[in-house]
């Protein structure tokens, strides 16, 4: 099992004389040392511009304190509370609440290597964890610093990483739990509130967690060192007795307290009014109590064990308020309530009790005698009461809890004393500071040896002086002053202080006022004693050291308290210890072998080490207050630190974790170095310049003496970073757009093949489909005589579609367009009434095209063509003239013949040529039409009127002459024969003729010749023959011959 320990230095402070910070003391350091064992820096490179360095290692100037703080100072004012110098962690208390510690935050830090990420608390327990892991090493954390400073916190940070980060099964997982519950209960009983420090730990504490192979925790064991008991019974102005009191009274319930017979007022118990403060605004006891209970639970108490246990902390207060009086010289108890309570809570006999409060057993010539205690001795002996049954209890809580965890107890002892407390301290200090050198420059030589660098011996402060000059058996200052405690006679701490002189008083760190040269004998008191310590001149008074070296508990005290029924005082307060004769060892004793004991524990383990400093001393966020800063950089002997590991070489790296970094530098070390590392290495800072005296290289590490090295070539690879950047991402982008580019290219290809493939299927069908309707229509075609059968329906059907659809496009345009395409045989007669129809809709759509006048018009046209058409020669030449109204308006006629009219109205009028019956001379006339008759007129006389019930028919040639006869009856004496006329219109004028005298049937058309009546009863005759011009003219028989033009429409 492997174990990884953290160890809180007691409130690690060495308080000097003011004015007085020990300026000086460094003259003793013998400096140089080297570096440490793996000062992970590479980060601190990155972020050195920005701000400071982050590792103490790199600073320039390092043996500068004003830039050591300088360092400090920046970071601290950006929030970065952690520097490295190398190893070790350098934390300053923010006072405020950082976001630096969430799960993220540990995850960040979890498995990776110290100098890829900034300096943090969990680097360290990562890199802790990881060491035991990998290397089997039992690992320790030393956290160490003054009061307020962050040692707790930091404690409970490296727990909750591990609580977090480590691997767990169920059982782990309890273990975890009081791990982490352990805490508020040790706070309670351990903690209090102080000046400087609201949660100030006031016993120094060890804790031991063991891990499995699978580096889960399966165990835990805390030692504690130095409780403060002085505090049970004492608290300096603004301070508070341990945390507990004040929860139990605050946050215990009615029924407890009444149990308990407490009151709910810290003001009721001379205990915890010493200090005049008993609520503090940081502090929240009544939830805190509500903590510790359920804490309490988790780690395995039950029910009564805490009765016991608070039934023992309530005595203590009642033993405060134990009051005495009676005559000088034998003190007396004057109230009994407390008597009655404590015999109670203590489970003791209250009387017996009294008696050992007010009395001191002696044995003189071998009787055990009473004797009476005066005041003074009756209230000190009170006290140390409380402050043993507080002491042994807090101490059996620990165990309690070690046994919780599961592991053996420790043995534990305690010392009080203020002053006497602070030697103690100091001389742990120096202790650890001896061991922390020793280790350092221990690995650091066997580093140098294991890389077969040749060691230079390293000048540095051995404190081993001041630490034999403390615990040197026989000569040590420990030595005399238990030799003061033991002897018998008037010992006292004068004598002590005396004793002091006579033995050690040569000694160069050592002196008292009377040794003093006259400057420091100013600021010496008589009773004090300085000690040079490595981290500065502390005064010690001696007063109180003897006693406080003693357990003042009087034997009869005791003897209560063994027989005690409280199970856990039982426990505290053993039998054996009465029976043994042999004086217990003192308290400055025990503090020597313990921490001897530690020192061994800690050697056999790899250290790391946190160091807490206190920015300020008003518990204020954001105070830098350098004065107290550079007190603690000196006590805490960080110069020291940095000194001895920059001493030989700043920065060490093993040659591949070297060379990976580094070997984009040279041309021939990258992308690969295929050869030894070493080789590799060296051609890679020869590449780079680097100096003989600027390196060596070990056989598995390279050594770098000067920071600027190894910055410059930190800042070469940061610029080579770009161009390699650039580099990549130009071959990134490049390959991602190329693979970007071919699969568009194949998305497109699929695409276009699909898309071919539908088109060419398409088109297939469509061929298919081509063949099948052309296949059909040949069948159709060889079928197409048949009777309508599956084989020829498709033809036929295409047949009669596309005639309709032809005949569609091609009917007739209008009703005289006689064209009709040709029907399949199968559509004849239905082409045949489609041809009607589409006749007849065309016909009625002119109809109703027509206006009156044009139908009035086509009506003769009509009648004309019924008596003309086929018959007369000129007819044809007739049809495109339109027949007009008249062919001589009003003012053509003579007025004369107009008024001759009367109210007849004239329909038509036309001149034409009379011929005369006899000789055939041609007169010019004009033919009036009325409504009842047609009028011959010439010039202003009616010559002739012919009533058309008179007329008995009209002739005409069929050439194309203009001549027509009108017959009238010849026996009408009024007429003188039939009349021959000529007009230049003969079809209209005939046509109209006909119409008015309603003669349609009585026109004879006549071939060669027509004859007619002269008058009574004589004959003429015309004859017509067609010849080349019109030539009228009497014939030599006595005809009438008409030669008509032949006209070409014949
Ligand atoms: N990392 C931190 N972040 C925020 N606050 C902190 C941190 N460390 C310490 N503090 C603050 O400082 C106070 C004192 O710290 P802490 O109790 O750890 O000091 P300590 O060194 O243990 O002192 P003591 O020796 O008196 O026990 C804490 O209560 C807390 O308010
Ligand atoms: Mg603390």
């Amino acid at each position: 099992m492997m174990e990884l320990k953290i160890q809180l230095i007691p409130t690690g402070e060495i308080i000097l004389p003011p004015g007085k910070n020990g300026e000086n003391f460094c003259h003793n350091c013998k400096v140089v040392a080297s570096d440490g064992v793996r000062a992970m820096m590479e980060s601190a490179l990155t972020a050195r511009d920005r701000v400071g360095v982050q590792d103490f290692v790199l600073l320039e100037n390092y043996t500068s304190e004003a830039a050591f703080i300088e360092n400090l100072r920046k970071r601290f004012k950006e929030n970065l509370i952690y520097t490295y110098i190398g190893s070790v962690l350098v934390s300053v208390n923010p006072y405020k609440d950082l976001e630096i510690y969430t799960k993220n935050h540990m995850e960040r830090y979890r498995g990776v290597n110290f100098y890829e990420v900034s300096p943090h608390i969990y680097a360290v327990a990562d890199n802790s964890y990881r060491s035991m892991r990998t290397e089997g090493k039992d690992q320790c954390i030393l956290i160490s610093g003054e009061s307020g400073a962050g040692k707790t916190e930091a404690s409970k940070k490296i727990l909750q990483y591990y609580a977090i980060t480590c691997p767990a099964s169920e059982q782990v997982q309890t273990v975890k739990d009081r791990l982490l519950q352990s805490n508020p209960v040790l706070e309670a009983f351990g903690n209090a509130k102080t000046l400087r420090n609201d949660n100030s730990s006031r016993f120094g504490k060890y804790m031991d967690i063991q891990f499995d192979f699978k580096g889960a925790p399966v165990g835990g064991h805390i030692i504690n060192y130095l409780l403060e008991k002085s505090r049970v019974v004492h608290q300096n102005h603004g301070e508070r007795n341990f945390h507990i009191f004040y929860q139990l009274i605050e946050g215990g319930e009615e029924d407890l307290l009444r149990r308990l017979g407490l009151e709910r007022s810290p003001l009721q118990y001379q205990y915890l009014v010493k200090g005049n403060c008993p609520k503090v605004s940081s502090i929240n006891d009544r939830s805190d109590w509500k903590v510790v209970r359920k804490a309490l639970t988790v780690i395995g108490f039950n029910e009564d064990e805490v009765e016991e246990l608070l039934n023992i902390i309530a005595s203590v207060l009642h033993l405060g308020n134990v009051q005495y009086g009676g005559e000088e010289g034998s003190a007396c108890i004057t109230s009994d309530t407390q008597i009655k309570y404590l015999a109670r809570l203590l489970g003791v006999n209250g009387s017996v009790l009294t008696e050992a409060l007010t009395h001191k057993k002696i044995i003189a010539k071998g009787e055990e005698l009473m004797s009476p205690l005066n005041l003074e001795q009756a209230s000190s002996a009170r006290d140390a009461l409380s402050k043993a049954v507080y002491g042994r209890t807090f101490t059996w809580l620990v165990n309690k809890i070690n046994a919780s965890l599961a592991y053996t107890v420790p043995d534990v002892w305690v010392v009080v004393c203020c002053s006497f407390e602070q030697f103690c301290i100091n001389y742990c200090n120096e202790k650890l500071q001896q061991l922390f050198i020793e280790l350092t420059l221990k690995s650091e030589q066997e580093e140098y040896e294991a890389e077969g660098i040749t060691w230079e011996p390293v000048q540095y402060f051995n404190n081993k002086i001041i630490c034999d000059l403390v615990e040197e058996k026989f000569k040590g200052i420990i030595s005399i002053l238990d030799e003061e405690c033991l002897r018998p006679g008037d010992a006292s701490d004068f004598t002590f202080l005396e004793k002091l002189e006579d033995t050690v008083g040569g000694h160069p760190h050592f002196v008292t006022h009377k040794l003093a040269d006259g400057k420091t004998r100013k600021v010496m008191g008589r009773e004090e004693f300085r000690l040079l310590h490595y981290a500065g001149e502390v005064n010690y008074n001696v007063n109180g050291f003897l006693d406080k070296n003693n357990d003042l508990l009087f034997r009869n005290l005791k003897e209560v308290m063994v027989m005690s029924e409280n199970n856990i005082l039982t426990q505290c307060f053993d039998r054996e210890e009465l029976s043994d004769k042999k004086r217990p060892d003192t308290a400055a004793t025990q503090f020597k072998a313990s921490l001897a004991k530690l020192m061994e524990i800690l050697m056999s383990k790899e250290p790391s080490y946190v160091r807490c400093i206190k920015p300020n001393d008003s518990k204020q966020a954001g105070r830098f207050d350098e004065v107290l800063i550079r007190h603690q950089v000196k006590y805490l002997g960080l110069m020291e630190n940095l000194r001895v590991r920059r001493a030989g070489f700043a920065y060490r790296r093993r040659y591949e974790v070297f060379l990976q970094r580094y070997k984009s530098l040279c041309p021939d070390t990258w992308p690969n170095w295929q050869g030894k590392l070493a080789d590799g290495v060296s051609t890679l800072v020869k590449h780079l310049g680097y100096k003989p005296e600027e390196y060596k290289l070990g056989r598995s590490k390279i050594f770098i003496r000067f920071p600027k090295t190894l910055f410059a070539t930190e800042d070469a690879l940061e610029t080579r970073k770009h161009s390699l950047a650039t580099k990549l991402q130009a071959g990134w982008k490049g390959y991602s757009q190329k693979s970007k580019y071919q699969k568009l290219r194949t998305s497109a290809i699929a695409v276009q093949a699909w898309w071919r493939g539908i088109l060419a299927k398409r088109r297939a069908q469509r061929r298919r489909q081509a063949a099948n309707t052309i296949r059909r229509f040949v069948k159709g075609f060889i079928y197409r005589h048949k009777e309508r059968c599956p084989e020829n329906e498709y033809f036929l059907d295409y047949v009669r579609y596309s005639f309709l659809m032809n005949l569609r496009r091609n009917l007739p345009k209008n009703v005289l367009d006689k064209s009709w395409p040709t029907p399949p045989a199968a559509l004849k007669e239905a082409s045949e009434h489609l041809r009607k129809l589409c006749m007849q809709n065309m016909v009625w759509s002119y109809c109703k095209k027509i206006s009156p006048e044009w139908k009035h018009q086509m009506e003769q046209k009509m009648i004309a063509s019924e008596l003309f058409k086929d018959k007369k020669d000129n007819y044809p030449q007739s049809v495109p003239k339109l027949f007009v109204s008249t062919r001589l308006n009003g003012e053509d006629i003579n007025p004369k013949v107009l008024q001759a009219l009367g109210s007849e109205k004239m329909k038509y009028a036309v001149p034409v040529t009379k011929y005369d019956r006899k000789g055939y001379k041609p007169r010019p006339r004009q033919l009036l039409l009325t409504g009842s008759s047609a009028i011959i007129a010439e010039e202003g006389k009616l010559k002739q009127r012919i009533d058309y019930g008179a007329l008995k028919g009209i002739s005409v040639s069929s050439l194309s002459d203009g001549l027509f006869v009108l017959h009238v009856p010849s026996d009408d004496n009024k007429q003188k024969g039939d009349v021959v006329l000529q007009s230049d219109h003969v079809i209209e004028t005939l046509t109209k003729i006909a119409i008015c005298a309603e003669k349609i049937n009585n026109i004879n058309i006549n071939q060669g010749s027509i004859k007619f009546t002269v008058g009574q009863g004589k004959e003429g005759i015309i004859d017509f023959t067609p010849g080349s011009e019109l030539l009228v003219a009497k014939a030599k028989n006595g005809h009438l011959s008409v030669t008509a033009p032949r006209l070409n429409s014949r």
